[in-house]
């Protein structure tokens, strides 16, 4: 009970108001926090609106290690014009992690979305010529990293740079028709030259299915052939009710332990709508229409589902000593992106706390999966 008193009073030294407590009342050690104890980080996205809702923001200081900013730290976001550099939404963020003893992991530097135009193409829509795409990409990544250097402990360097279909291997972005394929190579050394303490990752959804993998794994080795710093490799773990198996799952989470590197769920959610497409987030894939059937509630039945998925999920996870994090893409029902995304304004339920902050089933299986896989008689062994 004391920490989450403790969490509770630091919320209202940031925000200069006293905090309601979050609506239902959880024993410390019954938090994703206390449950994963040493063994690994558990964390959520949040924005810097969440940071002033009382109730969500002290739920989310009881019950995670870390935060990734879900827009507040993307290249649009930090440098809409060009040299003109805009950090406080994300400085916000940062501050409410540092105040609740949280760490931070910066998302993301290099990515064909929420990006400004200006950086890999000219006012037509051409690619800019090599050396001057090649100086911006620096330009900003140095300017970010060094800007949080110290403060966030590692980077999704590049964001979903493997296309979806078999050819050309890498996606057809203004990035990489300005520079070529190794505008990937070039993000991972301008990010490690601007901060050699940070952990540095490879980002991307699907790439532990089997569509998609061998292509990510080239490029990971082509990086370390290079001889660059890349610590893990996110799997964003956009996933569904009934799909992806997770047999599949498992083969992708070997794949990338067998390359060394540390494994980490960074954008974890799991859809109970229905799509057209599977799982994943291409966020040029948006449909424009598709079934609501849950806009009064989730049915018992699909809610038990859900909460087995989880737990099955998070089974296999915590099977995994080289799963150093999972982050939840947000924290309750009412702030996820899944209600408008792959269709616009419907009312989805993929997370572990429903839309008055309580928790639903899938909390209490994963509270489970987490104890059980936690070590007996100790703490277990430290997030690296
Ligand atoms: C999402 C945000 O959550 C939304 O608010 C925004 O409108 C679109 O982007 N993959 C990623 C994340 O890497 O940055 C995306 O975040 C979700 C898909």
């Amino acid at each position: 009970m004391r920490i989450v008193i403790i969490c509770l009073a630091l919320t209202s030294m940031v925000h200069g108001q006293p905090v309601p407590p979050a609506p239902e009342t959880r024993s410390a050690d019954h938090t994703l926090r206390q449950a994963t104890g040493d063994r690994l980080l558990i964390g959520t996205a949040v924005t810097s609106f969440d940071m002033g809702r009382p109730g969500l923001a002290a739920l989310i200081a009881e019950q995670f290690g870390c935060l990734t900013a879900g827009n507040e730290m993307k290249p649009d976001s930090l440098q809409h014009m060009k040299g003109s550099f805009t950090f406080d939404r994300a400085d916000q963020i940062v501050a409410f992690a540092k105040a609740h003893n949280m760490q931070m992991i910066g998302h993301t530097l290099c990515w064909h979305q929420q990006a400004p135009r200006w950086m890999f193409q000219d006012d037509n829509g051409r690619p800019l010529p090599r050396d001057i795409a090649l100086a911006n990409l620096k330009a900003h990544i140095e300017t970010v990293v060094k800007h949080y250097k110290g403060k966030v402990k590692g980077w999704d360097v590049v964001n979903e740079a493997i296309n979806d279909g078999p050819e050309p291997y890498l996606r057809d972005t203004p990035a990489r028709r300005a520079i070529g394929d190794d505008f990937v190579l070039k993000a991972f050394e301008f990010a490690h030259k601007a901060d050699p303490d940070a952990e540095l990752y490879y980002n991307d959804y699907n790439i532990e299915l089997d569509y998609k993998r061998d292509r990510a794994l080239r490029l990971i080795r082509q990086i370390k052939a290079a001889g660059l710093r890349i610590d893990g490799v996110g799997i964003q773990g956009h996933w569904m009710l009934e799909s992806p198996g997770v047999a599949e799952i498992e083969r992708g989470i070997r794949a990338y332990v067998g390359e060394g590197l540390k494994v980490m769920i960074t954008e974890m959610d799991i859809d109970v709508l229905p799509r057209r497409r599977g799982a994943g987030a291409d966020l040029g894939a948006a449909e424009t229409q598709g079934l609501d059937p849950y806009k009064a509630g989730l049915p018992d039945e699909v809610q038990q589902k859900l909460a087995q998925r989880y737990g099955d999920l998070f089974g296999l996870l915590m099977r995994f000593p080289q799963i150093t994090r999972v982050t939840l893409w947000g924290t309750s029902d009412g702030d996820t992106w899944l209600n408008n995304f792959p269709v616009r304004g419907r009312t989805n339920h993929p997370m572990l706390f429903d839309r008055q902050l309580r928790p639903k089933p899938a909390f209490q299986s994963v509270i489970q999966a987490l104890q059980s896989g936690r070590p007996r008689g100790g703490a277990g062994r430290k997030p690296n």
